[in-house]
């Protein structure tokens, strides 16, 4: 049994709604088929990107979009992406795959898929291979509202007005595929870049610096002591592997104990913020600086039968419960995560969306996205969980992980996922400070560990409306069924 206690009246910060972002890399089939298929493609698509995505993305509120990359945003060179798509040079994607960039899909396509969808943009600049001049050119480029070299340059290559941008990143893994630096280099190099990282007319840029690898503290440390003042954002990535790097583990073919170790490795992030949040809270006790996940979600073995490089894989239930998992925990720490992007949106990682030519299917990770929505801005409130144990062999992890939420019309949200993939978890929750004399819900769940959403069978994991809870005067009971994720409305 999981005990609960929802003081409705205790307010605990506001869940940005940038916390429920997206990252899409020049990475596999990702940027190329799965959301540009250019204006002449059969593929129904407006002004060269494909509409079911653009729907797709639309339906679930996407808040922002981080591109180009990635370990590719330290080698674009963003001129290469400008002007008639027939005359731009090609290059070498040396990280993923080796194929041919042939840069069709640019600065302007990209912000037009961020007009599209609704979607702020944020864009990752390069330090690796890139100089302090091409970024300040860039933003130059996007931002700048009068006459300048880089307006007229954007004029000519057919756009008049800037336009807004807030969110640029100031390189990515620059510990590793962004340079291999130590902090203290890179550290030098933030304050040399973000220097030239210009504020036009009435644009504010919002700095985010290259942050941690998992659990590499000193690099917070490092970067928060030596470049805090000039940042408002530090990142940190962390991805689900079940096993190790080189022999991850398959996406849809596992064991109940792949099960467990993949949903406790998800439920370390709660951790790992908290560490390195205390070392911000130490240089920046006013909470200003946010930390923006940027990167996170499962990795597995690329799908047998793909390009390896492509990190293309499928995407189950197991993967819902990732996701619901790591938005309780967001929630948890909001106001530190000022910001989240899943890696990928589409054909990467964990995807929300997958594509075959012309057909599209919503993963079970999508619909998560979806149902949490209700999340996105409303404030948090405060959920005690005293949550019974999901055991397996020798080791236990909560069986339920739950977080609330009140929106401006006053509605409360409860998301909760049950981690035990055999066992229905039963809830109890005390009802305080406010009078509910409603509940209505949705849940996702499935028969099967594996189960997952294919072009043959597209819905197989989809939400249904939920009639497992009841409102007793100020209690809340709620029979959530095996592996699921639920968001309940009380009104
Ligand atoms: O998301 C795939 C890759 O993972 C990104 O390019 C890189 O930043 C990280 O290592």
């Amino acid at each position: 049994m999981t005990k609960m206690i929802l003081n409705a009246d205790v307010k605990l910060g506001k869940i940005s709604k940038h916390i429920y972002g997206h990252f899409a890399e020049h990475l596999g089939r990702c940027i190329y088929g799965g959301i540009w298929v250019g204006e002449d493609s059969e593929i129904p698509n407006t002004g060269g990107i494909r509409n079911d995505v653009i729907d797709a993305l639309r339906q679930i509120k996407i808040p922002v979009l981080r591109w180009p990359g990635g370990c590719f945003a330290d080698e674009y060179h963003w001129q290469d992406g400008i002007g008639p798509r027939e005359q731009r040079p090609r290059m070498i994607n040396t990280h993923w795959g080796g194929v041919v960039e042939n840069n069709h899909f640019g600065t302007h396509e990209f912000m037009l898929l961020c007009e599209l969808t609704g979607a702020e943009p944020y864009i990752c600049g390069n330090v690796g291979s890139g100089t302090v001049y091409e970024m300040q050119q860039w933003i130059e480029y996007i931002t700048f509202d009068g006459d300048s070299p880089m307006a007229r340059l954007r004029w000519e290559t057919g756009r008049d007005e800037p336009w807004k941008l807030t969110y640029f990143g100031v390189g990515n893994e620059n510990w590793g595929c962004g340079g291999h630096m130590r902090p203290e280099y890179y550290a030098d190099l933030f304050r040399r870049y973000a220097t030239y990282v210009r504020n036009f007319g009435g644009n504010r840029i919002y700095k985010i610096a290259c942050g941690s690898n998992g659990g590499d503290l000193r690099w917070t440390e490092v970067l928060m002591r030596e470049a805090g003042r000039m940042m408002n954002g530090l990142s940190l990535h962390y991805y689900t592997v079940p096993h190790t790097w080189s022999k991850k583990g398959s996406a849809t073919v596992f064991d109940h104990s792949e099960w467990f170790v993949t949903l406790k490795k998800a439920l370390a992030i709660d951790d790992l913020i908290a560490r390195h949040s205390k070392i911000m809270d130490h240089y920046d006790p006013q909470g200003r600086v946010g930390m923006i996940v940027d990167e996170w979600g499962t990795w597995y073995d690329p799908e047998p039968g793909t390009n390896p490089g492509f990190l293309y894989q499928q995407n189950t239930i197991r993967d819902a419960l990732v996701a619901g998992i790591t938005f309780n925990i967001f929630h948890k720490h909001c106001n530190r995560v000022h910001m989240a992007n899943i890696a990928q949106t589409v054909n990467v990682l964990q995807a929300i969306l997958l594509t075959e030519g012309d057909k599209l299917v919503k993963t079970p990770t999508y619909h998560v996205f979806d149902m949490y929505k209700v999340h996105q801005d409303a404030e948090a409130v405060e959920l005690v969980c005293e949550s019974g144990r999901y055991q397996y062999g020798e080791e236990s992890v909560p069986q339920v992980t739950a977080s609330a939420s009140r929106n401006q019309a006053g509605q409360i949200h409860i998301s909760l996922c049950n981690l035990d993939p055999e066992h229905e978890a039963e809830v109890n929750c005390d009802l305080r400070g406010m009078e509910a004399g409603r509940v209505t819900g949705t849940a996702l769940t499935a028969n099967a560990m594996n189960a997952h959403n294919t072009f043959d069978q597209p819905e197989l994991v989809k939400p249904q409306p939920f009639d497992q809870a009841v409102i007793r005067g100020q209690t809340l009971t709620v029979k959530l069924p095996p592996m699921s994720v639920a968001v309940l409305c009380l009104e």
